[in-house]
């Protein structure tokens, strides 16, 4: 199982590099990040969320059996219709908030074998691929939320994150 960065660590807030090697390391470290993100009930995981400065990312949607790797992933159109959607991540646990994004994506991407595909996306899965993608590029669902809703945000992260540390402390003694 990998380590997941939390919001605070220097490797969310990096502009990923190009992926240019298909090897064998690659698809070991995808196996184990789906393998991370499916222990953490997540439904999608970025590259630098296990601390990878690279442009890459796994999405699993169980309830429709979808299981996908995106290498060197561009969002090549977006639906002008936008709407909310309860987003959560990995990398602030616990935690959730309403992001708008536009409805329907088309993503050009590669895959583990460095095989170029193309993917238009709806519903959750467009969803997922827009909040993974941004990690790429070093952003969080946080930053696309009002200043005051952010703040509101990284408080509440920071509560928890003292709250499971007193936890922790609590069990040794
Ligand atoms: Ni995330």
């Amino acid at each position: 199982m990998l380590d997941i960065s939390k919001l605070g660590d220097d490797i969310l807030r990096v502009k990923c590099s190009e992926v240019k090697t298909f090897d064998r390391s690659l698809e070991l470290l995808t196996e184990a990040m789906f393998e991370t993100m499916e222990e953490a009930e997540g439904i999608g995981l970025a590259a630098p969320q296990v601390g990878v400065d690279k442009r890459f990312f796994v999405i699993g949607l169980p309830s429709d059996g979808f299981r996908k790797v995106f290498v060197n992933p561009q969002i090549i159109e977006t639906s002008v219709e936008e709407g909310p959607y309860e987003e959560g991540c990995l990398s602030l646990p616990g935690l959730s908030h309403e992001v708008i994004r536009p409805l329907e994506v088309t993503v050009f991407a590669q895959d583990v074998h460095g095989k170029a595909f193309t993917l238009k996306a709806e519903g959750l899965l467009a969803r997922a691929i827009q909040h993974e993608y941004d990690h790429l590029d070093g952003k969080l669902y946080i930053d696309r939320l009002s200043p005051d809703e952010k703040k509101h945000m990284i408080e509440l992260f920071k509560r928890r994150k003292k709250n499971e540390r007193k936890g922790k402390s609590r069990k040794r003694v």
